[in-house]
């Protein structure tokens, strides 16, 4: 199985940014995050369904001059997934943009799933 990295970016416009989205599969709502908070809720999200050997989450310097935070990468194997924010979804399935997510735990899930 290959092992997931999650990578939050966490400042310049990640940090000043925030984005609205659900976090858990049972929330009622979305909540609204900034990189760091999202790295926060992450960690702990992997600590509570004990992932923690198949999923590592690290904080990542942000891009000069990129626009689209707050940003998560997840990768496994050659496999990577970017989301970001975006008004209109890309159709690519990995270039993700907030507003086409359900749940951040069920991207999650389903991308430790599709490499186990
Ligand atoms: S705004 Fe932080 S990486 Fe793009």
């Amino acid at each position: 199985m290959n092992r997931l990295d999650i990578y939050i970016r966490t400042k310049g416009k990640c940090t000043a940014k925030r984005v609205q989205v659900k976090f858990r599969a049972a929330d009622d709502e979305a909540d609204s995050y900034n990189g760091p908070e999202l790295l926060s809720a992450i960690r702990a999200l992997v600590a509570d369904k004990h992932l923690e050997q198949s999923v590592s989450v690290h904080e990542a310097m942000c891009m000069s001059g990129c626009p689209v935070g707050p940003r998560m990468d997840m990768g496994a194997g050659s496999q990577r997934v970017m989301y970001f924010q975006r008004r209109k979804p890309t159709g690519r399935d990995d270039l993700i943009t907030w507003a086409s997510v359900d749940s951040v735990e069920e991207e999650i899930a389903r991308t430790v799933m599709s490499n186990a």
